[in-house]
Formats: structure tokens, sequence, C-alpha cells
């Protein structure tokens, strides 16, 4: 049975796609059966491992049309992750979901349920707004994987999203989790970035993974030439990073998903 994890703050640019796409990649190549769900309207994890021409249908279709997951998904190689592709259509999803009364929130749901025995992780790229995307994803999700830019105000909005979650919690899935905090675009050398982990380990304590993605010009690359770090460039400090937040999340999940 997948564990779904929500790659989710509201908060633009703070690496929630890089994380999405080479955690996903990494899960892929630790052999975990992977699909990586695609769900901001912007596409930049679709974009970050294929090329936009070849999408056809999307995670819109998915939600509002009467399309299952495999009309949709694309099965790639390298990375070894199936993919459920956006592109900009999803922008119109919030307006399109507004005519239903009720189980608006549920529609991702309903559809990544049909799958959940063929993945052990389902990855989805949320976009950076509270909108009722966000709320589809966290009504989805088993729990929220939140990255947090090592940068000035970067705790801000986090209140936010923890008020989100607990919302969520209440109204749709009460056993939605915090699976952690990632630190991303970590530079050792700054004072700053030594500090905003600081006061983020105050926070979260020992919700925030040992591993730091540190600011690494390759990852910020990759995705231009749709690879992931791990076909671009293996040897960098950004690909060492992402594999190993990709195990201490297998670490982490060994031994409590047997109970689902
Ligand atoms: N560790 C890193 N080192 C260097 N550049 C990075 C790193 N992580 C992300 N970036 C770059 O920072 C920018 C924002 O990252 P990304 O797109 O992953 O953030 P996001 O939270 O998904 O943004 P949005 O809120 O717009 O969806 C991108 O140009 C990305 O390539
Ligand atoms: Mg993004």
């Amino acid at each position: 049975m997948a564990k779904i994890i929500a790659i989710s703050n509201q908060k633009g640019g703070v690496g929630k796609t890089t994380t999405s796409i080479n955690l996903a990649a990494g899960l892929g190549y630790l052999k975990k059966k992977v699909l990586l769900v695609d769900f901001d309207p912007q596409g930049n994890a679709t974009q970050g491992v294929m090329s936009k021409e070849d999408v056809n249908l999307s995670t819109y279709n998915l939600l509002l049309d009467h399309y299952k997951v495999e009309d949709i998904v694309h099965h790639l190689q390298a990375p070894p992750i199936d993919l459920l592709p956006a592109n900009i259509n999803l922008a119109g999803a919030d307006l399109a979901m507004a005519k239903y009364q009720s189980g608006k929130e549920l529609l991702l749901k309903k559809k990544l349920d049909e799958v959940r025995d063929k993945y052990d992780y389902i990855i989805i790229d949320c976009p950076p707004s509270l909108g009722l995307l966000n709320t589809n994803a966290l009504t989805a999700a088993d729990s929220v994987l939140i990255p947090v830019q090592c940068e000035y105000y970067a705790l801000e909005g986090l209140t936010q999203l923890l008020l989100t979650i607990r919302l969520v919690q209440q109204l749709f899935n009460k056993n939605l989790e915090i699976e952690g905090v990632v630190l991303t675009m970590f530079d050792a050398r700054t004072k700053l970035s030594v500090e905003v982990q600081q006061e983020v380990r105050k926070h979260f304590k020992n919700t925030v993974y040992n591993t730091h993605i540190p600011r690494n010009i390759r990852l910020s690359e990759a995705p231009s030439v749709s690879k992931s770090i791990f076909e671009y460039d293996i040897r960098c400090e950004g690909a060492k990073a992402y594999a190993e937040l990709s195990a201490e999340v297998i670490k982490s999940n060994s031994g409590r998903r047997v109970k689902q």
C-alpha cells in the first residue's frame, strides 16, 4: 500500500518541486515503486522529467473528467518513476470544482485510492497557495513533507500552513501527519543558514530531517534538460543530499506501513 506524501508550503520558490522530483527519483532508484503527481498548474515537476509537448491528459482530467490514473500516467525509465503530469489547464480546476455541492475536497483522494496498491510511495507536488488544489492534496495524503528554504522569514507563513493542516485534519482527513521538515538551499558558510536551521529545529524538533539540501547550482540546472539530479550529475552535492533524504524517508517509514 502506497504512502501518500504531499510536498507542501504555500510560500513560493522554497524547493517543493525540486524536492518532489528528486525525492521521487531517489526513491525510484532505491527500488521503490513511485508515482509522482504534478498538482501545480505551473507544471514544473512535469517539465523537470519529461517534455511538456508530450503531455496530453493531465491531473486536471483526473480531477474533473472520468479519467483514471492509468489513462493519464506516463511510465518513465530515467528516473524510474510513474508521473501524472500537469499543465496550465489545472489553473481552471479551482473554478470547475466550485460547482460541486459537496465532496470537492475528495476528488484527488478518490482517484489515487484506486491505485494505492500499485505503489510504495505517491509524491504530490503542491502549488504555492492554500486553495482547493492544496486541500485536495492534503485530503488525499497520509502526510505532509514541508520544504523550508534557509532564508530570512523562513518560518513566516508556516503558521498558516500548520493551521491549514489542522483544518484538513478536522474536516476531511483526521489521520494526516507531518512527514517531516526539510531545509533547502542550505549554505553552511552563511550565518543565516545556520540560524534558520536552529530556529526551525526549535519549532519542529525531531520532525526535521538530518539531511539538509545544500544550495547547489546543478539542482537548478537539471530541470532545463528534463532530468532528475541522478541522471544529470550523480556526483554532485545535490544528488548526494537527495539520495540521503530518500533513504531517511524510507527509514522513517519502515515498520509503520504494515498497518494500512
Ligand atoms: N538546493 C537548491 N540549490 C539551488 N537551487 C535550487 C535548490 N532548490 C531549488 N532551487 C531552485 O530554486 C527555484 C525554486 O525551486 P522550486 O521550483 O523547487 O521551488 P517551489 O517551491 O516548487 O516553487 P513554486 O512555489 O513556484 O512551485 C528553482 O529555480 C530551482 O531550480
Ligand atoms: Mg513548484
